[in-house]
């Protein structure tokens, strides 16, 4: 028995403020109203988020990086056989992870220059004009059913490995440890996780803040204002 790291403490504190936040954010535009307000914070946090993982994917730990788990279809066929075997994200999973990425991108993208008619406004509106914005929204909307459906799989495919294959991974995302029975192999599989110190995380911060920034909008200059009225003449 040998515990080794899976998932790194940038990587789950990643999943879990992704599982906040896309949360928060399907809940804030049930309810609509008021509460779009909060569908716009969480859309940038998740923003920054992304750019985070997309960065994460290629200077983070070893099974956080992209080349460790996107495979091609042989070794999806492979797993499907039962005959694969290594750590991280199986190769079907990994499909999952890349399509719950490309959809949330997808969402943020087309949510910043939303608007919904009534009172809300994402923040790079300005930048693009109602019709453009209200093509824009079309998309949102179609992908919307989209995430909820692969976040279902994704809680579905979880419950099957702890119900049927008796494997928790739940801990593993909150721990970052997993216990091996086999220890390390001949071909390296079941090492603990390498990489990912100090300055990734600092260029990955960097580069997440930085993405949230320019999708906040903040950057716009405000239209002037309207110059005053001239004083009436006193005739
Ligand atoms: C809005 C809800 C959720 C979203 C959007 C989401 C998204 C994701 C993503 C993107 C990953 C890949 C991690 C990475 O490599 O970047 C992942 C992995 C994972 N998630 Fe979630 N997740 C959600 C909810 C949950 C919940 C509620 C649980 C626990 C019950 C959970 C447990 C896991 C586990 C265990 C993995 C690792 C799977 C593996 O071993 O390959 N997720 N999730």
């Amino acid at each position: 028995m040998q515990r080794i790291l899976v998932w790194d403490l940038p990587l789950r504190l990643f999943h879990w403020l992704l599982v906040v936040c896309v949360s928060g954010s399907i809940v804030s535009a049930k309810i609509g109203g008021n509460a779009m307000v909060w569908h716009g914070r969480f859309g940038l946090v998740v923003v920054g988020l992304l750019v985070f993982r997309l960065v994460w994917g290629f200077v983070g730990s070893t099974y956080a990086r992209f080349f460790q788990f996107v495979r091609g279809p042989g070794a999806i066929i492979a797993y499907l056989r039962g005959q694969w075997h290594g750590e991280g994200h199986n190769p079907l999973g990994a499909l999952s992870v890349l399509a719950m990425l490309g959809t949330l991108l997808l969402l943020v993208a087309t949510g910043l220059f939303a608007n919904d008619d009534i009172a809300f406004e994402g923040p790079l509106y300005a930048l693009v004009g109602k019709d453009l914005s209200d093509r824009v929204v079309g998309i949102h909307r179609l992908v919307e059913p989209l995430i909820i459906l692969l976040v279902v799989a994704h809680l579905a495919a979880i419950a099957f490995y702890v119900r049927i294959k008796k494997e928790t991974l739940i801990m593993p995302m909150i721990t970052g440890q997993k216990v091996m029975r086999s220890g390390i192999q001949a071909d390296g599989v079941g090492e603990t996780a390498k990489g990912g110190g100090p300055v990734a995380l600092c260029i990955a911060l960097v580069l997440a803040l930085g993405a949230a920034y320019c999708a906040s909008g903040a950057w716009i200059s405000s239209p002037p204002a309207a110059a005053a009225p001239a004083a009436a003449p006193n005739w």
